[in-house]
């Protein structure tokens, strides 16, 4: 028995020593083009690194030079004379640095450079991430990683409250901000080796124009923008993506938060709702929320000089910190109308305006705008435009967002709408649901001449409670709570909140 032990001891032992040795690295692509792809490499060790790649598995005819990644510090190469249209392989070579040892071979891994036109290709949508406070729940998140790289997508976005954490933000410092950035390495860097980031900022990122004055350089705005660009390339204007061309001090450089560019028959626009406010307060409201003019006009360009068969816009939610998809899309900057509305604001509170941002979309054909913020799925459209809602990515129970932001939304989807597509909705025609709070009964009532073909009364989770082709729903077994009544007919399928209380 004590020499079992012994052995033990000694094994662990030298597990320890040889890791004195090894390096560990995390790899992150970004800003794939026609001929390039950006690698950053971050290793907890001085290294000299160098990179082969080909395009046919295990056969790497190109090789980059040689580079040193000094400890803890990303190192951003770049891939260049590449073929477009191509699915490249490689693989990294290293060791460290000063060893005369052979270079050690990393995985093979690999990415796809910009698809031709009527190509098919996928790409991911991760949001709200969170893992800086109670709510994300790193294993869950680490499983909508893996599946994101199951569906082996040409890249993937982050739509925002990823890194945080803005919850002190007077008083967090560039070191907390560094860690809070670091932290995702280790996640992202397990399937982003083989799948290009797209980073949209969110309102806990915390690089907001109300920050970005406050005792520079000392404060969350900038210390975020800092570590972001250390730790993750984005996209900066050049001749594959156009975006921000404004250089901000500091260090900070070309901010690269705002970006476009075009993949297969789609445009891709990513837009950032908090750097260039109206209104520079900590919580601005209503018209306060704006893109600024720069970024509307380029926004309002790109998509008018756009000719792709398909558009796709991104940002974090329409309204910075409201709440809501299409409920939101009539107001203000993003909708024209005041808050009651009906009296048109848009012509006075943004003079010079073409129109506002929901009509530039109807105008220029975008089929789908994507946010998050609100970590729930919904699948809303309005004019043509679909408003799809991101769930949160490290979400447990699917009932944070669903608690506090259903209401919101008129269109909870919960099933089905994963293979819709770029597809064209009319609009539900009207369902009502009564009483609502309801008791033991709950009816609905649907236009005229129309049957529901099956009626399903399903919880926060997802589950199904109940299913009925009645327009009468005995609720009476059900707890109290917040529900979905998933209403089907042979010519529309509607979903209705309804919340039981006794
Ligand atoms: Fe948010």
């Amino acid at each position: 028995m004590r020499f079992v032990k012994i052995t033990a001891l000694l094994s662990v032992s030298c597990l320890f020593c040889s890791s004195l040795f090894a390096q560990t690295y995390t790899e992150i692509l970004g800003r794939p083009t026609e001929s390039s792809v950006t690698i950053s490499i971050l290793s907890d060790k001085k290294t000299e690194v160098f990179w082969e790649y080909g395009i046919t598995p295990g056969v790497y005819n190109f090789s980059t030079a040689i580079f040193i990644a000094a400890k803890d510090t990303a190192l951003e190469v770049d891939f260049t004379g590449l073929s477009a249209n191509t699915k490249y392989y490689y693989r990294t070579r290293y060791r460290l640095s000063g060893s005369t040892a052979l270079f050690d071979a990393g995985a093979e891994h690999t990415f796809h450079t910009q698809r031709a036109p009527e190509s098919s290709f996928t790409f991911t949508i991760e949001s709200d991430e969170h893992l800086y406070d109670k709510k994300g729940v790193r294993s869950i998140y680490q499983i909508a990683l893996v599946n994101q790289a199951k569906d082996n997508p040409d890249f993937m976005f982050s739509l925002g409250d990823i890194f945080g954490d803005d919850h002190q933000a007077a008083t967090v410092t560039s070191e907390e901000m560094d860690a809070l950035h670091k932290d995702y390495r280790q996640y992202l860097g397990k399937i982003c080796h083989s799948v290009p980031l797209f980073i949209c900022l969110g309102n806990h990122e915390g690089e907001k124009d109300y920050y970005l004055p406050q005792n520079p350089p000392n404060n969350i705005a900038i210390y975020a923008t800092l570590w972001r660009k250390f730790y993750y390339p984005n996209p900066f204007p050049n001749t594959f993506y156009s975006g921000n061309p404004d250089i901000e001090p500091y260090g900070m450089g070309q901010p690269e938060n705002y970006y476009s560019w075009k993949w297969g028959d789609a445009l891709f626009v990513v837009l950032d709702m908090y750097r260039d406010q109206c209104d520079t307060s900590a919580k601005p409201k209503n018209w306060d929320w704006s893109l600024g003019l720069p970024q509307y006009t380029w926004l309002k360009n790109t998509l008018e000089n756009s000719a792709e068969k398909y558009k796709f816009v991104f940002a974090h939610h329409t309204r910075g910190e409201g709440r809501g998809g299409i409920t939101t899309a009539n107001y203000f900057e993003w909708g024209g109308y005041e808050a009651d509305g009906v009296t048109w604001g848009f012509s006075t509170k943004r003079p010079g305006w073409a129109k506002p941002i929901h009509q530039l979309f109807v105008d220029n054909g975008v089929n789908i705008f994507f946010q998050g913020h609100d970590h729930l799925f919904a699948h809303e459209v309005l004019d043509g435009v679909v408003y799809q809602e991101v769930p949160m990515s490290s979400d447990s129970t699917y009932t944070l967002g669903m608690l506090a932001n259903a209401g919101a939304y008129v269109s909870d989807t919960v099933e089905g709408t994963a293979t819709q597509g770029v597809v064209s909705h009319d609009e539900t025609p009207a369902v009502n649901v009564y009483p609502n709070p309801a008791n033991d009964k709950i009816i609905v009532e649907l236009p005229e001449g129309i049957k529901p073909v099956q009626i399903s009364l399903i919880n926060a989770m997802g589950q199904i409670l109940l299913q009925t082709q009645s327009n009468t729903i005995d609720v009476g077994s059900i707890q109290n709570g917040i529900y979905f009544l998933n209403i089907r007919s042979n010519s529309f399928e509607a979903n209705k909140k309804v919340i039981l209380s006794r």
